[in-house]
């Protein structure tokens, strides 16, 4: 055989492939860089040097340079006229332009530091030629999120991981969560951010989606009041937030083209009531249209959602920006009334412009999302030349973190255990003991500069940490060093870090027993964007933990002594086959950076517990009526997904709970559904104890102009200083139509209230409030006559009720 001949054509081949394989990877990084990162040379601001002249003793900024004091420069006139003023001069070039942003190299710190704010993840583009500057947008719902690490400087840019949003709503506590805010809204101000976008209000459907962490509630009225009172305070700052993601993105699976088929009662009553609250509670600057579909349409290119019911029905006033890389139609998008698209792409921008020559898409709708964009940019601190110092306050602000983490954990179960007294030596049992979670992955994570893990926050105060058990888990962790690496940069936004659990065999925990007071067992969980959680050895315990749990309690209940579990998780798990086991349960959720430190508040009793479930731990996954229609397998997303577009695929192939999801359940998501189906739960809505106890007595009720005033006196009668969250449910029981059994219409947390000392609280509710979405003729309608007013301290604890009449 000829070798030679043989080995010369292999030899082309190779070379051939090698050099289509170069000429593929130059196409597509010259894609890439012209389509995402880099296209914006035009329009760059570097050469804008504003001058400064005095117009009638006042100093201002000549921002078009033409030597006089145009409306739009002149911050005495209104907005309105402002922008208006603004937006007459701007070319439609210039116009186009503003409706979409700069791309992705802000986001992922490929800019100038010293231009730029690295890691801010979206823009506004400038208007050089009339001096109008970029506008910065960033993440995220725990706190904000930009690069901490800049080129050739030695100062850092670290941000404070707040607690996830669950345990917010796990506070029931508004003033609490607006004064989270108002620390988060600080350190975009000082850090150059204009807006947050943040805070992420879908409803929990259902316990596996995988974003449920930075999510508040199953129901609307606390998700809307949270949302509210963290918008106002974030704003109060004079920085915007950006409420996400309009609406009922409520799975990660396939999330970018997911149909959501729903009823219009369901998106009324429950997906759409939270946003709606927000809206009229706090006016936030700027809106997210979510990526998903809703029968049939993206959101955001659904004319019905962005202006028939935000605008027209709600009266909302800022802009409606895309979620990242989201829909697939630009034009339809401006049209539908999603004025920006988010982080914008030389593709969109090239659809916009043909889009308009051909007349298919109106120098009307171009002008309407314009000048929504201006209003937003002349109320921008950028636009005020606000001197940011790169220096929040970081020590004040963890101790608000700290506070606020403590205030919504959920004390789930304490029999004659918390708060810990003549303990002092401490077992730690569990890897994530040592490895606490702060806060769940994606764009919901904040780069903080360090978190608290639980065994720093017990030794902060004093605790010993048992030799015997951290000596065993730091021999798994050396055993086991390549599963304990953090994913780093892109790859940790959607890869949660989930270290495995320690197997403990009989005789170290009996080891473990005989020298240390108490076992404090952690669970772990962690997931995050672009994925959904699944059942097994997530939603229920592995079996490794399960046992980890079951031979802890054994070997420390044979020597009297007693077990502690802490839940370190940012989405529901199934409780209900272990809870008897262990003598107390925290749920300590995502802490946040102080999450360590939290918990040993909590545990030693320097902060007695009043946090409630935002929502139910069911018995059973399947309990949720939702799960029928969710999806179980977990795929997750791949980046290209993000980066190539959207479609739906076609009818034919289209399946069931990726593609779409049928919301079958209706209105019956999370206590709605179980109280209606009589559905036992492992704890349910509203639950959560205190180291003291309440007694609620003296309900009065007054119906006045359409309004229900409601008052109680709440007691402590326990022992302890405490916090108490008082729930008031409402029920129509001869209801003429199909009606959840009572739904939650307003709640309210005490002050610290001393033991023997009583408080009165208050409440008022519209009237209105009690309406149902009526599918017939497409309104609210309230049903006439007699409804139950009922005040509680869990769904499934009503203290006191009365009927009123309407
Ligand atoms: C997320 C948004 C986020 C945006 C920017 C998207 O992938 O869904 O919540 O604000 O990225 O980071």
């Amino acid at each position: 055989m000829n070798k030679k001949k043989y080995f010369k054509p292999g030899l082309k081949v190779l070379l051939s492939i090698l050099v289509l394989l170069i000429v593929a990877v130059v196409i597509g990084v010259l894609y890439i860089n012209s389509t995402f990162l880099n296209f914006e040379k035009d329009y760059a601001e570097d050469d804008v040097h504003i001058q400064k002249i005095s117009v009638d003793g006042k100093t201002i900024l000549d921002r078009n340079g033409n030597g006089k004091l145009d409306v739009y420069e002149d911050d005495r006139q209104s907005i309105e006229a402002r922008a208006n003023d603004l937006s007459s001069q701007m070319t439609i070039e210039e116009k186009i332009h503003l409706l979409k942003g700069s791309g992705m190299k802000s986001g992922l710190s490929m800019g100038d530091p010293k231009k730029g704010i690295p890691g801010a993840v979206g823009t506004i583009v400038p208007t050089p030629r009339l001096g109008i500057p970029t506008v910065y947008l960033s993440d995220g719902p725990a706190g904000l999120r930009i690069e901490p690490i800049r080129e050739n400087d030695n100062k850092t840019y670290y941000c404070t991981a707040f607690p996830i949003a669950t345990l917010l709503a796990s506070s029931w506590n508004t003033d609490l969560v607006k004064n989270v805010g108002e620390a988060m809204g600080n350190e975009a101000l000082e850090y150059g951010i204009d807006v947050i976008l943040a805070p992420g209000v879908n409803i929990h459907r259902n316990p596996l989606c995988g974003r449920n962490f930075e999510y508040y509630s199953e129901d609307p009225v606390l998700t809307g009041n949270m949302g509210a009172a963290i918008v106002n305070g974030i704003e109060s700052n004079g920085v915007g937030t950006s409420i996400k993601h309009f609406v009922a993105n409520n799975q990660e699976t396939n999330r970018f083209n997911n149909d959501v088929r729903i009823s219009e009662r369901a998106l009324r009553e429950i997906y759409l009531k939270g946003f709606e609250i927000i809206i009229k509670k706090s006016q936030p600057w700027s809106i997210m249209s979510s990526y998903n579909l809703v029968n049939g349409t993206y959101t955001s290119e659904n004319k019905y959602l962005l202006t028939n019911v935000l605008r027209d029905d709600w009266g909302f006033e800022g802009i409606v920006m895309t979620d990242w890389f989201g829909g697939n139609d630009a034009p339809a998008q401006i049209s539908a009334g999603n004025d920006l698209l988010e982080p914008g792409t030389k593709r969109q921008w090239k659809a916009l412009e043909k889009a308009y020559e051909n007349e298919e898409l109106s120098e009307e709708s171009i002008d309407t999302a314009v000048k929504r964009i201006l209003k937003l940019i002349l109320n921008s601190k950028k636009m005020q030349d606000y001197a940011y110092d790169n220096n929040p306050d970081l020590k004040g602000h963890a101790l608000i973190a700290r506070q606020a983490a403590a205030e919504g954990m959920v004390l789930l179960k304490n029999q004659n255990t918390l708060p810990l007294s003549n303990v002092k030596n401490v077992a730690m049992i569990g890897v994530t003991s040592y490895d606490f979670i702060a806060g769940g992955t994606g764009s919901g994570d904040v780069n903080e500069a360090y978190t608290v893990s639980l065994e720093e926050g017990l030794k902060n105060i004093g605790f010993e940490i048992n030799k015997t058990a951290k000596d065993a888990f730091e021999a798994f962790k050396k055993a086991n060093s390549e599963a304990f690496e953090k994913p780093e940069g892109m790859k940790s936004m959607f890869t949660p870090y989930t270290p495995p659990e320690m197997n403990y065999s009989d005789e170290l925990l009996k080891q473990c027993a005989a020298s240390t007071d108490i076992a404090i067992i952690t669970i772990g969980r962690n997931s995050g964007e672009g994925g959904d959680r699944v059942e097994k050895d997530d939603f229920l315990l592995s079996n490794n933990e399960t046992e980890m749990i079951d031979k802890t309690c054994t070997a420390f209940h044979a020597l009297g002594k007693k077990v502690v579990v802490v839940l370190n998780i940012g989405g529901v798990i199934e409780t209900n086959s272990w809870k008897e086991m262990p003598d107390a349960i925290l749920l300590a959720w995502q802490g946040g950076q102080e999450s360590g430190n939290a918990v040993a508040d909590i545990l030693s009793g320097k902060v007695n517990p009043s946090g409630k479930l935002p929502m139910t731990f069911p018995i059973h996954l399947k309990d949720h009526a939702s799960t029928k229609n969710f999806p179980l397998v977990g795929t997750k997303m791949s980046i290209t997904d993000m980066l190539f577009g959207n479609k739906q695929k076609p009818k034919e192939e289209q399946i069931k709970n990726i593609d779409y999801t049928v919301y079958e359940e209706g209105i019956y998501i999370g206590y709605r559904y179980f109280d209606k189906n009589k559905t036992d739960v492992a704890y349910p809505f509203g639950y959560g104890l205190s180291y003291t106890d309440f007694k609620y007595s003296n309900m009065e009720t007054v119906v006045l102009n359409d309004t229900i005033n409601i008052k109680l006196s709440v007691s402590n009668v326990g022992n302890l200083a405490g916090k108490d969250v008082v729930q008031v449910y409402v029920s129509k029981p001869d209801t003429k139509i199909d009606r959840p059994v009572k739904e939650l219409k307003a709640f309210a947390k005490s002050l610290l209230i001393e033991p023997g000392d009583t408080v009165e609280m208050t409440f008022r509710i519209p009237s209105s409030e009690l309406a149902y979405w009526n599918e017939d003729n497409s309104t609210w309608t309230l049903e006439k006559g007699s409804y139950t007013i009922q005040l509680a301290s869990s769904s499934r604890d009503i203290r006191l009720s009365t009927e009123i009449d309407i």
